[in-house]
């Protein structure tokens, strides 16, 4: 049987993609970029060869070749998730072919910011977010995983923005009212972590081979925050092994970024709520780096297969925690994150199939099933090898997994075949069925322990015997202590007591979003109709969708502010990302809103 992605029109028997030339131009006032992308395939393509699109105005396709001459090509039916089929016909056994197109002002990677919406207020902006299969609506790709490329771009935009690609810039050339900036990307990788970012852009080093991009406003506190960056990668190395993408930048986002993190090769993003002054959640970045390794070079086959990206990058980004932070502080942080999958798991329902590890998602949208179950259940379901034989035998065999499927893909199969043949001994240990294909947490997982955890659990007993939490209770206490007393509070407490908690950790000055909406969804739910001001602030200022989908979800599910939802999003929509606001519209329609 040949292999099949579920998510994609491409058929690799045609042939695959192996390198894409780009010539990119950035329009803000159409909100569009015309491109031209001329394309190398692995072999002479014959007769038909297959792209996937969505929302692409295609605007001519030739062959490149010998004799220019026009390919026929035809646009199939719209699939409300996989987007169109481009069918290029009759090719006459080519290995290049170029394509001219021009992206929606609508395209559902790309977000066009107003100057308002940046930090420094006065330029547009433009980012992309390809994960999982948005890559399409940039530019006509396999967009499939299980398929590599190296690019080059040249990018013109108007002076004084400058670009950045998930790539090395090797040239920035003024001319007058524009900028080209020129890239190449020597490592092959698949099309959804393609990425670009325009803007007032500024740079400052880190370290030899890490810096920031950020806006000026924003860069003084960005650098700071993450400042540790050079440690995690000799750390990461010294776990999984040489770094090969030979430069780990960082672009800090504006707020509209709806992900924490996205491990765009050469170029991390990052939203800006990380930036907290605490570095207390730098460990987004440990998480994008980890991918360095799982992900960016050991690569889930198919969207099906995602658990193998995250419920090893957790696992990878635990580890490197431990060195950096301590094992105590590495499990407290476990700890939050699965509460977060159970929480997860109950919207879903814990015999629904967003529960499993593996199955079928053909016909669904990958952004609809996007939860921390692949990441949590996953990452625990490695855990368990590595338990079953200890570290001295794990360790050379994470290194030996990189070492082997590196650059290439990897279904959940594959991955289990491996497993059996290199690591026996563990295989035999593990329910390894049930942890993959059937729902919920199996009651083997492996325990999470903290001494952290004990002050937390001593206010919530504090609490709940009807006492007042004072200052002395919670002093010295680290953020993700706070955030998991926050997220132990009953569903509904009095009003004066979310005055009181808002007082006791200083919320009113906070900048933690992990705070703010943990306490925002209990005071909501609690009917503290005053919240609502801090509510919005956040819902109008922030994109990152870990913060906006559990406040929508309260406001929708409690009473007094259910009818108050609609209007919050549509007030909110315009500022929102495309997945972000495909995400929320979710939400408040299964609200019946
Ligand atoms: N690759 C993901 C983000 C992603 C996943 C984007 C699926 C689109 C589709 C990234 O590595 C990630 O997991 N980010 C987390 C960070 C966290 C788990 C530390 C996030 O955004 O919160
Ligand atoms: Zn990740």
């Amino acid at each position: 049987m040949t292999f099949s992605d579920p998510h994609s029109y491409a058929d690799v028997e045609q042939g695959r993609t192996r390198h894409i030339d780009f010539t990119l131009a950035v329009d803000f006032a159409q909100k569009t970029i015309r491109g031209t992308a001329t394309y190398t395939i692995d072999r002479p393509v014959t007769g038909s060869f297959f792209l996937d699109t969505r929302d692409v105005k295609i605007e001519g396709v030739r062959g490149v070749s010998g004799e220019a001459s026009d390919i026929a090509w035809e646009l199939d039916a719209v699939d409300q998730v996989m987007g169109q089929r481009l069918h290029l016909k009759d090719m006459p056994g080519l290995t290049h072919f170029t394509i001219n197109f021009k992206t929606a002002p609508g395209a559902s990677a790309l977000q066009w910011l107003d100057p308002a919406q940046t930090a420094g207020g006065r330029h547009p902006y433009l980012f992309s977010q390809c994960q999982a299969i948005h890559g399409r609506s940039v530019f006509p790709c396999q967009d499939s995983p299980s398929v590599r490329f190296t690019y080059t771009a040249a990018v013109t935009v108007p002076a004084p923005l400058n670009a950045v690609m998930s790539a090395a810039r090797t040239a920035v050339d003024q001319d007058g009212t524009t900028t080209t900036c020129r890239f190449e990307m020597p490592q092959a990788i698949p099309s959804y972590l393609f990425a670009i970012a325009v803007g007032n852009l500024t740079h400052r080093d880190l370290g030899e081979r890490s810096r920031i991009y950020a806006e000026p406003e924003t860069i003084d506190d960005g650098a700071r925050e993450f400042a540790g960056t050079e440690k995690m990668i000799t750390e990461a190395e010294k776990l999984f092994g040489p770094y090969i993408w030979d430069r780990f930048d960082m672009l800090l986002m504006p707020p509209s970024f709806p992900y924490g993190g996205m491990e765009n090769p050469r170029l991390t993003f990052l939203t800006p709520t990380l930036v907290v002054g605490d570095r207390s959640m730098v460990n987004v970045v440990v998480h994008e780096l980890a991918h360095s390794w799982t992900g960016n070079l050991v690569t889930n086959a198919t969207w099906e297969d995602f658990w193998l990206n995250e419920g090893w990058t957790v696992y990878a980004e635990r580890r490197i925690l431990e060195i950096l932070e301590g094992q105590d502080y590495a499990q407290l942080k476990g700890v939050l994150r699965r509460n977060s999958m159970l929480e997860d798991m109950k919207l879903f329902g814990f015999d629904s199939d967003p529960t499993k590890l593996n199955y079928s998602q053909k016909g669904i949208d990958p952004d609809e099933v996007f939860s921390t179950i692949p990441y949590e259940k996953g990452a625990a379901f490695i855990t368990l090898f590595e338990q079953a034989v200890g570290r001295d035998v794990f360790d050379p065999f994470i290194r030996q997994y990189i070492e082997t499927f590196k650059f290439q893909s990897l279904t959940t199969k594959g991955f289990v075949a491996f497993l059996e043949k290199e690591l026996p001994a563990a295989a035999a240990k593990v329910n390894i069925d049930q942890w993959l294909y059937e729902p919920g947490f199996p009651d083997d997982a492996p325990h999470l322990e903290s001494t952290l955890l004990q002050d937390v659990d001593a206010l919530v007993a504090v609490f709940d015997a009807g006492r007042k939490p004072m200052p002395e209770n919670v002093q010295g206490w680290k953020p993700e202590q706070i955030e998991l007393f926050l997220k132990k509070l009953p569903e509904k407490i009095p009003a004066e007591d979310c005055r009181a908690f808002q007082e006791l950790f200083g919320l009113k000055e906070s900048r933690n979003n992990n705070h703010l909406v943990a306490y925002y969804c209990t005071a909501i739910r609690s009917g503290c109709e005053e919240a609502l001001a801090g509510v919005e602030k956040i819902l109008s200022t922030v994109g990152r969708m870990l913060y906006l989908k559990p406040l929508y979800r309260a406001l929708v599910e409690t009473e007094w502010s259910k009818p108050k939802a609609r209007t919050l999003f549509e007030h909110n929509r315009a500022a929102y990302h495309p997945i972000a606001a495909g995400g929320i519209e979710r939400i408040l329609k299964e609200a019946g809103l």
